[in-house]
């Protein structure tokens, strides 16, 4: 049975659901020392933010397929070392960000009204106003760094405080600033000269860390209200601290540290700033909502099935998966043509998308068809996550085209849309073609230039025959005398007399169509070649 180990707590609610399906062991709070020790006996990982995936734990998890992130941020997973082993990493980026976007604007609130320090003072039994005195929103200008999901949130709420919202993203359109109310802002530090509040919601990553910084505090208004509740040292602890301690930032509130957990934190020593244990998605909504998302995404993953939110694969929305899917599936399946009939490896595959495929997102199409491909020859150490590398890794060179116009394979036949694939050795090129039919199944329509209509799917055979009466009679004789039974067939030809190629869905007992048929087969005068492939 799969075996899972969720490393950290989440909610109940996903925990039920991965128990119905897998042998779960739920150990929040395992040291990471103690997980290296038995991540090897796991087929997959699920981790919030403490566990670190990094490249001792990927080289010690042998059985590992998938990580589970449950939440946003995987600065805590070395994606290169899983991607590497093909290990699928996941998260749930949706699911908590409307309560790190509220626990945002309540750091900001409890900083800037003293609510922590109001709050100690009353339950010790205090009642005195006037150390408490802060300062409003309202009319003050708010700067936003990395305006996705939870900075965009951010900005509209904060509007709502009417605040002028000013924003920096290097990286998003200038529509995704206007849907937002945000000023777009292109130089950081102008940014930071004009603001009284400053809020991070930017990865951690080299160029994020410590975008604010030393540089940032001399150049800010005095008086500024710094937030950080994205990641710790996105906003420079050191600097913090001293902007805090020479006034130039006022008020501060902080979920996140550099180092987690942060004991002795100099932060904790100071009044104006208002803290808490990175506890910004500790919402049970959001908990119910990562906990259900990570356990049904993961039990997808570990089926086989391409999943929304992958983060080593291309990025899909539910609604587009389930566009692609079928593509995914007929791809696969052209891929896994060329080695079942040639030997000699692949050095060039050019993919080429015609008609509506050509207007989706063909990327992941593309990985789905590298899969196939190997998968004759790598078996299951090939996954989506791993064939482009593992092509590459290969020698194999990819070159893919899109045309919108529809187009015609062979004799003038025009498809709504058309996948064709040529793969290249040193000597020559086998084209196959495939389409998708009405009822969203996959058709090969083309192979070698015949023109053909067939679903590839069981154990198909592929003859290559003299076109003349009296070869397919006695070919079919001995599928018939073998006991194997012909379920599709078809035949098709350049011309008259020239070699015919015929494609036959067979049903067999064991596996395959054994060696010793194919050479009774192949001695049948007028056939020419006969290659078995499973689909
Ligand atoms: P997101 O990917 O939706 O948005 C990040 C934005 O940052 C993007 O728009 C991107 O273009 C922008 N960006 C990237 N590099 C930038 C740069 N150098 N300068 C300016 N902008 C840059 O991510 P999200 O879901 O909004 O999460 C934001 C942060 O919040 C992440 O660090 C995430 O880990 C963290 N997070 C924290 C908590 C918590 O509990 N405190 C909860 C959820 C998410
Ligand atoms: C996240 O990245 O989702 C947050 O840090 C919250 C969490 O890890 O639970």
């Amino acid at each position: 049975m799969i075996k899972v180990i969720v490393a950290e707590k989440i909610a109940d609610e996903g925990l039920e659901i991965l128990k119905k399906e897998f042998d779960v062991d739920f150990r929040p709070g395992i040291k990471q020392e103690e997980l290296l020790e038995i991540v090897e006996n796991y087929d997959a990982l699920v981790v919030r933010s403490v566990i670190k995936v990094n490249e001792e734990l990927v080289a010690r998890a042998k059985k590992l397929k998938v990580v589970g992130r449950a939440g946003v941020g995987v600065d805590n997973v070395t994606v290169p070392a899983c991607t590497k082993r093909g290990i699928l990493v996941i998260n749930t980026p949706e699911s908590n960000t409307i309560s790190a976007a509220e626990h945002t604007i309540g750091l900001l609130l409890s900083a800037i009204r003293n609510i922590p320090r109001a709050t100690a003072q009353l339950k010790s039994g205090g009642w005195d106003r006037n150390p408490f005195k802060g300062i409003e929103l309202y009319g003050k200008t708010v700067g936003i760094v990395g305006l996705g999901r939870i900075g965009s949130m951010v900005a509209t709420r904060l509007a709502s405080f009417n605040m002028k919202v000013l924003a920096y993203d290097p990286y998003i359109s200038d529509e995704r600033f206007r849907r937002f109310g945000a000023e777009k802002v292109d130089d950081l530090n102008e940014l930071v000269r004009r603001v009284d509040v400053i809020t991070v919601h930017t990865p951690r990553n080299e160029e994020t860390m410590g975008i604010i910084g030393e540089e940032q505090f001399k150049i800010a208004k005095r008086g500024l209200v710094a937030v950080n509740c994205a990641r710790g040292g996105i906003i420079n602890e050191k600097a913090l601290l001293q902007a805090i301690k020479d006034g130039i930032v006022s008020y501060a509130g902080v979920d996140v540290f550099e180092k987690e957990p942060s004991p002795g934190n100099p932060f904790f020593e100071l009044e104006k700033i208002a803290v808490t244990p990175h506890c910004g998605a500790d919402t049970d909504e959001a908990q119910v909502r990562v906990g259900l998302t990570i356990a049904n995404q993961l039990i997808k993953a570990l089926n086989g099935e391409v999943v929304p939110n992958a983060v080593n694969l291309p990025s899909l929305r539910e609604d587009e998966l389930g566009t692609l899917s079928p593509y995914l599936c007929l791809a696969e399946k052209m891929g896994k043509f060329y080695f079942q009939v040639e030997k000699a490896p692949a050095e060039r595959v050019e993919i080429n998308y015609y008609g509506r495929v050509a207007n989706t997102d063909t990327e992941m199409i593309t990985i789905s068809f590298l899969k196939g491909l190997l998968q004759p020859i790598l078996g299951d150490e090939v996954n989506y996550v791993n064939a482009p590398l593992l092509a590459e890794n290969r020698g194999i060179k990819l070159v893919v085209s899109k045309d919108e116009a529809p187009n015609g394979v062979g004799s003038g036949k025009e498809y709504a849309s058309l996948i064709e694939a040529k793969i290249f050795d040193s000597k020559g090129m086998l084209e196959i073609s495939g389409t998708i039919s009405p009822k969203r199944e996959p058709r090969l329509v083309s192979l070698r230039g015949y023109e053909m209509d067939i679903n590839p799917t069981g154990v198909m055979l592929f003859v290559l025959n003299v076109d003349r009466p009296g070869v397919i009679g006695p070919f079919t004789t001995i599928l018939g005398q073998e006991g194997i039974n012909i379920a599709m067939m078809q035949v098709s030809r350049h011309q008259k007399g020239d070699v015919a190629l015929m494609t036959l869905n067979v049903d067999v007992e064991g596996e395959t169509v054994g060696e010793d048929v194919v050479k009774k087969l192949r001695a049948v005068d007028g056939i020419t070649t006969v290659k078995v492939v499973k689909f």
